[in-house]
C-alpha cells in the first residue's frame, strides 16, 4: 500500500466548539475540508504508530463517505487497528465505552448530535481521547492551530472497505475490525443495573413505557436493551430505525421535537416516557402529564443512586455545568460529598472522573451520565430511572415531588435566541461584561445582586484555566441569571439565557410565569431587544 502525501491549503474556521467541529454537510463536502481536520487531529497526537482508533457515528448523511476517507488517512498515519461500528454506527456513549474497553488511543465520533441531518443540514466530527472522553480544550486549541497552517495530509490507495459486515480484515499495514455497535455497550449496562427487577417491571402488566429513538442512533440499542434483554413489549420503542436525515426531524429530545412521545404518553396515560438525541448522549424523561427538568433529573438520580447496584456504596462526588440549576448541589450537601461547577461541555468532567472525584455529572441540556464512560449517556439515564422506579414502586411525578419536599425546588428555564447576527451578539456580550462590576450590591425589584461575574474555571486536577465561560448574576433570594453564547451552532450566533430560582413551593406548574420577574430583568440587564431586535426567544426549555 502506498502512502501518499497530498498537498493542501488551510480552511478558515476549523475550530472545534463545545463538542467538536460542526458545519453544514456542504462545507464538509468541499475537497480536502474533512481531510485537513482529520490530519490536524492526527498531528495533535504524539504518535499514532501501532495504535488503535475507534471510528463510528450517529449514521447521519455523509457518515459513510467520511468513514472511508478516515480509514485511508488513519492507515497512512500509522494506526495499526481500526475498530469500526457496523455500518458506521456507534452512539457517542457506546464509542466512549468501546475506546475504554479496547484500550484504543482514541476515537473519531461522527455526529452533529441533535442538529438535523441530510445534504443541506449538519455534519460534525469530534476526537475522543484514550479515557473515552472528548479531547481537552488544550488539544482542541492545538488542532485548530494546526488547521491554520496545514500544508499536507497522508492517505493510502485503498478500495472502499465493507463496513456493513461484522468481522476482521487484515490489510497487512493495518487491521480493520468491524464490530457489533450494540453488544459491548449493552453488556456494560447489564453490569450496572438490576436487570432482574427492571425486567419484572417492564414486562409486567402494570407499567407502560415508551422510548422514542427519534429515527436516530439509539434505535438498535433500545431494541436490544429494552425489548430483547428487559422484555418490554415491542411497541415500547418508537422511531427505532436510524435514518440519514432522522426522518426530516430534529433529533432533539425536548417537548417540542419529541412530540410523538409526549402525545403517546399523555393520550394513552403511559407511566414513563423517554427519548434520546441524534447520537444517543442526551435524554428527556417524562411521566404521565409530567415533565422532568434535566437539572432535577440529575439531582434525583444522585439522591437515589444507592438503589442502583453499581452505585450502592454511594457516590464519590458530583458535578454540573455552571448553567445547570443548583438542585444537585443540595443533594451533595446532604450526602456530604463534593459538588463541582464546570463550564458548559462534557470535556470538563473527564478529569474529575479520571481522578476519582466524581461519579455522576450532568448538564441542563438534557445530559446526564456517570463514570462508567466519559460521555453523557442518554440510555444510561433512562435505565437509572427505570431502576429507581422498579426499586421504589413510585410514579415519576411522585418521585420528583418527594424530592422537592426533601430538598426544595429549583425552578429552571432556558431561553434561546437563534441565528442572531454574530456582530450584534458580540457587542451585546461585550456591553454586558462591562456592566458587571457595577451590578453587585444593586437592587432590582427589592432584590440585591450578590455576585456578577464572567465564569472562569480552574481545573483542580491539571490546573488548566478556562476563562470567559459565561456571565453569572446571582441574587440574594436564590435567583440566578446566566448568559452565554452557544458553541455548537452552525449559523450566526445563538444566545442562551438560563434562569433559575430556588423555592419551597411544590405546587407551581407554570415555570415561565413563576420566573417572569427574572425573565424581564434578564432582558433589561442584557439588552436583548436593544441589540438583537428580538422580543421573544425561539426556543424555551
Ligand atoms: C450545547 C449545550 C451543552 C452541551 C453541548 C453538546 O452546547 O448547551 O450543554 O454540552 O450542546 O451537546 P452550546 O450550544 O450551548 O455551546
Ligand atoms: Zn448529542
Amino acid at each position: 500500500m502506498n502512502r501518499n502525501i497530498i498537498a493542501t491549503t488551510p480552511f478558515p474556521g476549523q475550530k472545534p466548539g463545545t463538542s467538536g467541529l460542526r458545519k453544514k454537510v456542504k462545507v464538509f463536502q468541499q475537497p480536502n475540508y474533512l481531510e485537513n481536520f482529520v490530519q490536524a487531529v492526527f498531528d495533535s497526537i504524539d504518535s499514532c504508530e501501532g495504535q488503535s482508533l475507534v471510528i463510528g457515528g450517529d449514521g447521519r448523511y455523509f457518515n459513510r463517505e467520511a468513514i472511508q476517507t478516515i480509514i485511508k488517512m488513519a492507515i497512512a498515519n500509522g494506526f495499526e487497528t481500526l475498530i469500526i461500528g457496523q455500518s458506521g454506527i456507534l452512539s457517542t456513549p457506546a464509542a466512549s465505552c468501546v475506546v475504554r474497553k479496547y484500550k484504543a488511543l482514541g476515537g473519531l465520533v461522527l455526529s452533529a448530535s441533535h442538529n438535523p441531518g441530510g445534504p443541506d443540514e449538519d455534519f460534525g466530527i469530534k476526537f475522543n481521547r484514550s479515557n473515552g472522553g472528548p479531547a481537552s480544550e488544550a488539544q482542541t486549541d492545538k488542532i485548530h492551530q494546526i488547521t491554520e497552517s496545514i500544508s499536507q495530509y497522508y492517505t493510502v490507495d485503498l478500495d472502499p472497505i465493507d463496513i456493513d459486515r461484522v468481522g476482521e480484515v487484515d490489510l497487512g499495514m493495518a487491521k480493520i475490525q468491524v464490530i457489533d455497535p450494540v453488544s459491548d455497550y449493552a453488556d456494560l449496562m447489564e453490569e450496572l443495573f438490576d436487570f432482574a427487577a427492571m425486567k419484572q417491571l417492564l414486562s409486567g402488566p402494570d407499567f407502560r413505557f415508551r422510548f422514542d429513538a427519534m429515527h436516530a442512533v439509539t434505535g438498535p440499542y433500545a431494541q436490544e436493551i429494552f425489548i430483547n434483554r428487559l422484555g418490554a413489549p415491542k411497541e415500547s420503542v418508537i422511531n427505532a430505525v436510524p435514518k440519514e436525515d432522522f426522518g426530516g426531524h430534529h433529533p432533539d429530545p425536548n417537548l417540542v421535537h419529541a412530540a410523538d412521545l409526549v402525545n403517546q404518553v399523555n393520550e394513552q396515560a403511559l407511566d414513563f416516557g423517554a427519548a434520546s438525541d441524534g447520537d444517543g448522549d442526551r435524554n428527556m424523561i417524562i411521566g404521565h402529564q409530567f415533565y422532568v427538568n434535566p437539572c432535577d433529573s440529575l439531582a434525583l438520580l444522585a439522591a437515589n443512586a444507592q438503589k442502583i447496584p453499581a452505585y450502592k456504596n454511594g457516590l464519590k462526588g458530583v458535578a454540573r455545568s455552571m448553567p445547570t440549576s443548583r438542585a444537585v448541589d443540595r443533594v451533595a450537601d446532604k450526602l456530604d460529598i463534593n459538588c463541582y461547577e464546570t463550564p458548559t461541555g462534557w470535556k470538563f468532567f473527564g478529569n474529575l472522573m479520571d481522578d476519582g472525584r466524581i461519579s455522576f455529572c450532568g448538564e441542563e441540556s438534557f445530559g446526564t451520565s456517570s463514570d462508567h464512560v466519559r460521555e453523557k449517556d442518554g440510555l444510561w439515564a433512562v435505565l437509572c430511572w427505570i431502576n429507581i422506579l422498579a426499586a421504589t414502586g413510585l410514579s415519576v411525578a411522585e418521585l420528583v415531588k418527594d424530592h422537592w419536599k426533601t430538598y426544595g425546588r429549583d425552578l429552571f428555564t432556558r431561553h434561546d435566541y437563534e441565528a442572531i447576527a454574530s456582530d450584534s451578539a458580540a457587542k451585546m456580550m461585550e456591553t454586558l461584561n462591562a456592566s458587571l462590576e457595577g451590578l453587585v450590591g444593586q437592587s432590582f425589584s427589592g432584590v440585591q445582586v450578590t455576585l456578577a461575574d464572567q465564569f472562569s474555571y480552574s481545573d483542580p486536577v491539571d490546573g488548566s484555566v478556562s476563562n470567559n465561560q459565561g456571565v453569572r448574576i446571582l441574587f440574594e433570594n436564590g435567583g440566578r441569571i446566566v448568559v452565554r453564547l452557544s458553541g455548537t451552532g452552525t449559523s450566526g450566533a445563538t444566545l442562551r439565557v438560563y434562569l433559575d430560582q430556588f423555592t419551597q413551593d411544590e405546587s407551581i406548574t407554570d415555570t415561565q410565569a413563576a420566573l417572569s420577574t427574572l425573565i424581564d430583568l434578564a432582558d433589561q440587564l442584557i439588552g436583548i431587544e436593544k441589540f438583537t431586535g428580538r422580543t421573544e426567544p425561539d426556543v424555551v426549555t
